[in-house]
């Protein structure tokens, strides 16, 4: 039995991307009997950007409800908050008094965000370390993540490696699960889609302002009698990733076939995304309408996780000498 643990940063309503690119396939993995999964919303690494106390608690929600209406089984699992289980502070103090000054001036998120942000707090240059902390609480042994967190997994062995070496036997030491076919969706303008650049599809949308985001896609100004090439088209990029073979060969024979506009290859991307999300859409709305649901969810999986932080921050505390 593998122990598999990863973290989600609570930053608005989850998109396309981050559902084709990180939580559907992590709802897979946790399908297999032989893993625990413990999937944990971040949402005290999100109070390092976010500054609003409804925006921070309703992305949780968001979030939550993201990979509950994906069918994420927390019976079997692990699902919480991050601040719930508050001991991971205690541990992540520990760790900052392991983590020499240049690993984190040398991050490279770090460098990245401290470049673009006005304000550079203390917490945003500890990040990594609270990310270790969330990994090391748990025993966890296998961590997926994207190329973009590679950094902060070799920091967090490391910090494990060098309180073992003093600490005999204090931490395991995780193994990072890095996506290596880490499919990039497309995003509205052609660039990866992210929050950040106001380029993504959010597929919970009520049905006018899903279209209005779908519509919104750019595409080149081929006259609609035209034949068009479906692999450079944006429209197309998407439509591929979440339709099955006959849909796509359909589509691909109408762009070649000509008098097919954007406007029908739009339409059709819409009605695919409606059906083939309804379950999850109509789920989504219900949940978000009924947040004590959520709420329950969470709370059943604080008291397990607390249950496996409590004993593991005990064999720190004993290890460290108090
Ligand atoms: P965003 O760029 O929207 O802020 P995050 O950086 O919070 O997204 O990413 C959360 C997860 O979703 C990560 O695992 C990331 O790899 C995945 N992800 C984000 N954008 C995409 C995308 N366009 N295609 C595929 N996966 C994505
Ligand atoms: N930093 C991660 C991200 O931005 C989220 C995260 C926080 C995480 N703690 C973690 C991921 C622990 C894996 C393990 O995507």
């Amino acid at each position: 039995m593998a122990r598999i643990l990863t973290g989600i940063q609570s930053t608005g309503v989850p998109h396309l991307g981050n559902l084709l690119g990180a939580i559907i396939p992590a709802i897979n993995l946790s399908k297999d009997s032989d893993n625990e999964c413990l999937f944990f919303i971040a949402d005290m690494h999100s109070f390092t950007t976010v500054r609003d106390p409804r925006v921070l608690k309703n992305n949780t929600y968001a979030t939550a409800a993201a990979w509950l209406s994906f069918g994420f089984d927390t019976d079997r699992n692990i699902f919480y908050r991050q601040s719930d289980i508050t001991e991971v502070c205690e541990l992540a103090w520990y760790l900052n008094c392991f983590t020499p000054y240049p690993m984190l001036a040398n991050s490279h998120s770090f460098k990245d965000k401290s470049d673009r942000l006005a304000s550079v707090n203390a917490g945003l240059f500890t990040y990594p370390v609270l990310m270790a902390a969330d990994i090391l609480l748990y025993d966890a042994q296998i961590v997926p993540v994207g190329k973009d967190q590679s950094q902060h997994l070799e920091i967090t062995r490391d910090l494990a490696n060098a309180f073992n070496y003093i600490y005999k036997d204090t931490f395991t030491i995780p193994e990072i699960d890095l996506d290596k076919k880490s499919m990039i969706v497309t995003g509205t303008d052609g660039q990866k889609m992210s929050k950040s650049y106001n380029n993504d599809i959010n597929i919970f949308l009520p049905e006018k302002l899903l279209k209005k985001q779908i519509m919104s896609i750019k595409t080149d100004s081929i006259p609609l009698s035209d034949s068009k090439n479906p692999e450079t088209c944006n429209v197309f990029k998407i439509y591929k990733l979440i339709a099955n073979e006959n849909q796509l060969n359909q589509m691909k024979s109408n762009y070649i076939n000509g008098n097919y506009g954007y406007g029908h290859a739009k339409n059709e991307l819409l009605e695919l995304i409606l059906t083939k999300y309804k379950k999850q859409r109509v789920e989504f709305v219900r949940l978000m309408k009924n947040k004590n649901l959520i709420d329950e969810k969470l709370k059943l999986g604080s008291t397990k996780a607390r249950s496996i932080a409590e004993s593991v921050l005990q064999r720190v505390r004993s290890n460290i000498g108090y």
